[in-house]
């Protein structure tokens, strides 16, 4: 048992943050991967279990990688990361248990499904260890079961997307959704939000279909959409960059013109999305903000304090609506 576990034992749990908040790092080096060593006997740092998304597309590589560029040994922290395999939820309820076990001091979780987690959050509130939730919501949502909530709004994201859309085709038109994978969270919010923001806009969904995150289902799910409704479809929500980015090439290979004959909405903002915007492959990219590193350690500081921290802490994003909005930030782009 660590250092810290045995004081919490000992003094309580709430007292043994401002110890923690004391210490110093005595090693450098980064976090080690999986939960199967023992996060829990991390000397003086404070360790961090992370159960992850694993290798999805850009966002998520740039969420993950500014999580562990920001909980570093020299920082205090003893990041350990377990990617789940092949987004398979059981591989991460394993990883969770498996901190739990270890008796780390706070799980970061980033979930692969939205149901399914009551049992393991119990565990770790019984074990009287944290769990901060990173970009993914539960569904039912208990507050009660973790910390807070890290993540950009994704129903007001997406309502700023079903705004534009509507003041972009007064007159109406046929539009598609393509969507994330079915069970995840933001998936359903996404669609509330997009549909919040069309308002009572005669646009048409004539079609809606997942594509799993994925460029090459984007492109294909779409050739499909297009045979199916003779090319008469004039607007695509899809709900990730890489999505939206085959769908362009679908579009394009139908013989369509983006920006003209059809347009292009997605969301995430990552660097090759913006460089399409700017290269009129695509009509507008609303960012969903995955650089949220430094909030995750202040909120992991005040919990580990017994501080109050709000239950859902939003990621401030913004939206670009035109080539030159692109243009404008292509260069600074951090992910
Ligand atoms: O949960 C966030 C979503 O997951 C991003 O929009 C998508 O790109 C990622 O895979």
């Amino acid at each position: 048992m660590s250092a810290k576990k045995h004081i919490r034992a000992v003094l309580g749990f709430a007292a043994v943050g401002a110890l923690a908040l004391g210490l110093t790092a005595c090693a450098s080096g980064d976090g080690d991967d999986g939960a199967s060593g023992d996060s829990g006997d991390s000397g003086d740092l404070i360790s961090v279990g992370f159960v992850a998304v694993g290798p999805e597309g850009g966002w998520r590589q740039a969420n993950e990688q500014n999580i562990k560029d920001t909980f570093t040994e020299e920082a205090g922290y003893k990041l350990s990361y377990a990617p789940a395999a092949n987004l398979d939820q059981k591989s991460q309820i394993d990883s969770f248990t498996a901190f739990v076990d270890q008796e780390v001091d706070v799980i970061l979780l980033s979930a692969t499904e939205a149901t399914g987690w009551e049992d393991s959050l119990k565990l770790a509130q019984e074990a009287e260890i944290p769990v901060v939730l990173l970009d993914r919501g539960i569904e039912p949502d208990d507050t009660s079961l973790y910390v807070t909530r890290i993540a950009p709004d994704n129903v007001e994201v997406a309502k700023e997307v079903g705004e534009w859309a509507a003041a972009t085709f007064p007159d109406g038109g046929n539009y598609v959704v393509l969507e994330g994978p079915a069970g995840v969270g933001v998936v359903n919010e996404r669609n509330k939000g997009f549909e919040e923001g069309l308002g009572d806009s005669p646009l048409t969904k004539v079609d809606a279909q997942t594509a799993n995150w994925s460029t090459e289902e984007g492109k294909s799910v779409l050739e499909t959409m297009l045979k199916a409704n003779n090319n008469d479809i004039q607007f695509v929500f899809a709900q990730n960059d890489e999505m939206g980015l085959g769908a362009a090439q679908a579009a394009e290979e139908a013989g369509l013109t983006v920006g003209t004959d059809i347009k292009i909405a997605t969301i995430d903002g990552t660097k090759n999305a913006i460089q399409a915007l700017a290269d009129g492959k695509l009509s507008y990219v609303h960012e969903y903000n995955p650089l949220f590193g430094e909030t995750a350690v202040d909120v992991v500081k005040k919990a580990l304090a017994g501080e109050k921290v709000d239950s859902y802490i939003i990621v401030p994003s913004q939206a670009f609506d035109s080539a030159d909005a692109a243009k404008a930030v292509l260069a600074d782009r951090k992910y």
